[in-house]
């Protein structure tokens, strides 16, 4: 089951010293939204990117197999000696948070805790949506999280297809308004204010969403997760980014390519 053998290596900045660095693990491209943010912000850090592409979509997994690859990719994590663990990812976030703590060797960061605080810092009404894979939505973290929080209503809604759409590069295709339409628009019906996008792609379309549901707040859990990871953030290392996954794919290394040149401004690029 172990294959990691590709991967792209972008120069960020040509720079020594002490080395921190960071990893981010995300089933394809959706952990971007995590990343760039912080790549803008912090030019000298080593970023380590892992997309699981080739066992997208990890919403459709069972547990068991999300438990078993999480020890691998900490493995992997391990041998690139990466000091953090972003776990970008909401689905091995609520499946596998507790593996990838006791297997990967620094200190691991889930983003679910994230998206809760966002969503009760934002609701009024006490009336919060969830949007998800369907393994997110099935494992409770996020439900369970909130109960805990105090009394307010959730109303949950598995998204596969919107996933599945974005991961192949059609964010702005017919199948995707009509899926916004169908899904998203359900919200609609019920009273909520805030909407958390409980998967990484989500944010990728962020506008798309909004248009469709202009009164709900919409949260995206990685703003938080930024936030509390600037807290432990030094700025060194020699800014490199990079990129693994696991299944060559023509358009997981468009869209990688895309939103990274757009974004970045980069000296040099390797692939091999
Ligand atoms: N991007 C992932 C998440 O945040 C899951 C998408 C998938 O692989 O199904 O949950």
């Amino acid at each position: 089951m172990r294959n990691f053998q590709i991967n792209i290596l972008l120069y960020i900045k040509d720079g020594h010293g002490d080395f921190m660095k960071l990893a981010f693990y995300d089933s394809g491209v959706g952990g971007l939204s995590v990343l760039l943010p912080l790549i803008k912000e912090y030019k000298n850090i080593d970023f380590i990117y892992l997309g699981d592409n080739k066992y997208f979509p990890y919403g459709e997994k069972s547990l068991s197999f999300l438990r078993h690859r999480a020890i691998e990719v900490a493995e992997f994590f391990n041998e690139k000696k990466a000091d953090l663990l972003i776990v970008a990812c909401n689905t091995i976030s609520a499946s596998a948070l507790d593996v990838l703590k006791t297997n990967f060797q620094g200190k691991v960061y889930g983003i679910i805790d994230c998206g809760v605080i966002g969503a009760l810092r934002q609701t009024n009404n006490n009336k919060i949506g969830l949007i998800a894979t369907n393994r997110t939505i099935e494992e409770g973290v996020y439900q369970k999280m909130i109960h805990q929080s105090g009394d307010y209503q959730i109303f949950e809604k598995p998204c596969p297809k919107i996933i599945e759409l974005i991961e192949s590069g059609q964010m702005r295709s017919p199948k995707m308004r009509d899926c916004i339409t169908h899904d998203i628009g359900e919200f609609k019906e019920f009273d909520i204010d805030t909407l958390i996008l409980g998967c990484t792609h989500f944010p990728l379309i962020k506008e798309e969403i909004q248009k469709e549901i202009s009164e709900i707040q919409l949260i995206d859990p990685a703003d938080c997760l930024i936030e509390k990871l600037k807290e432990n953030l030094e700025d060194s290392g020699s800014g490199t980014l990079d990129i693994s996954y696991t299944k060559e794919e023509k358009e997981f290394t468009r869209l990688i390519n895309s939103k990274i040149s757009r974004e970045l401004n980069l000296n040099k690029v390797n692939i091999g």
